[in-house]
């Protein structure tokens, strides 16, 4: 059998450490594998190299992604798609493993209607946003990248007893503002899923916050606002609406603004996001050359959806029921997002104390 493999939108730190699963397992049982460079740009190019076990070897430990990555403008379109099929049949491809996020499942997803090829989806993406996966491919890497600049900036602002907003990644889920925003003691964390808010809400809120850190008697000597990059009120916004506050009722109290931006998407992935990658890429390698197509292996995915893989972490669901399942999580009304929000807000007071 001849299998294709691509990488697809933003990149993940664990995006190689899975694909050199697809390229040993496929090899190992005989088949031919061939890495699609920069994604499905490369799948209209025809742009493939094959890989082999040599060749992959030593690169679970790098970040990025060897294959490259695009954000394909063409491919979604009827003339993309089109030209995608054709491209598949002229490779002579039975297979196909697409390592992406949210949009790249979705591409794999349309491009399955017609089977042009057993068609097999792995959540990469460090936002976090694909549903009936707990974990994607890169979220841990970057959950520690963040919480790891977050403690460098606690340490200047506690020196000049100022506070920090810091803007993380994560364009429709905030999940790593959460998880992160909670691992560094941060003093607020704002995301978008319990729905857009003004800057005057945001301004009551983060108020009160300041007051309970530099007002009254408090020792604290730093605050610090995890911000999502979904929250649509701009950064600097917010900080010059706080920055105001502090000039009138806290004098002497800076706060300042960080955005990490790119720094959150690099550098090599942690051990944890290479283990999940190596087993939702064996899982994924499996269930393509049984037969599987149109579904995307999760990870800790509720045991009363989709099928079971054989490793009791990783279970294989239909794409279309993910990618449902995804809009909910976005929109804050899967049970997973309202969950998160829940145990939030039940500690929201307790955070800045
Ligand atoms: O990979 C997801 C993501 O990192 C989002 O959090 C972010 O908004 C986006 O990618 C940035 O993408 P690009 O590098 O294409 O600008």
């Amino acid at each position: 059998m001849k299998i294709g493999v691509l990488t697809s939108g933003g990149d993940a730190p664990g995006m190689n450490a899975a694909l050199r699963v697809i390229a040993v397992l496929g090899t190992a049982q005989g088949h031919e594998v061939l890495g699609i460079r920069r994604g499905y740009e490369g799948l209209l190019a025809g742009d493939v190299v094959t890989l082999t076990p040599g060749m992959v070897e030593g690169i679970a430990r790098a970040g990025g992604t060897m294959l490259g990555s695009a954000r394909s403008k063409i491919f979604p379109t009827p003339e993309g798609q089109a030209q995608a099929k054709a491209k598949i049949r002229e490779l002579g491809l039975e297979g196909l493993v697409v390592i992406g996020g949210n949009g790249s499942l979705t591409g794999a997803h349309l491009l399955g209607q017609d089977k042009p090829c057993r068609i097999v989806g792995i959540p990469a993406s460090i936002d976090n946003d694909v549903g009936y996966s707990m974990m994607s491919i890169g979220v841990d890497t970057a959950v520690n990248t963040i919480v790891e600049a977050c403690d460098r900036i606690s340490d200047t602002a506690r020196a000049h007893r100022r506070a920090f907003v810091v803007e993380v990644m994560g364009r429709h889920c905030g999940f790593l503002a959460m998880r992160a925003g909670i691992a560094a003691e941060a003093d607020a964390i704002l995301y978008g899923e319990d729905g857009d808010k003004t800057l005057d809400e945001l301004t009551e809120r983060l108020t009160g916050v300041l007051r309970r850190c530099f007002g009254g008697n408090s020792e604290k000597k730093r605050c610090l606002i995890v911000k999502a990059e979904g929250v649509e009120v701009p950064t600097k916004d917010i900080v010059a609406r706080l920055q105001s506050f502090l000039d009138a009722e806290l004098p002497g109290v800076d706060c300042r603004e960080t955005v990490l931006g790119h720094v959150v998407r690099g550098g090599n992935p942690s051990a944890l996001d290479r283990l999940i990658a190596q087993r939702l890429g064996y899982a994924a390698g499996a269930a393509l050359l049984r037969g599987a197509h149109d579904v995307m292996v999760g990870w800790d995915v509720p045991a009363t959806v989709g099928q079971d893989t054989g490793d009791r972490r990783v279970r294989m669901v239909p794409i279309g029921e993910a990618l449902e399942e995804t809009k909910c999580l976005l929109d804050g009304t899967s049970p997973v997002a309202r969950a998160r929000i829940t145990l939030l807000e039940k500690v929201e007071q307790l955070l800045s104390m």
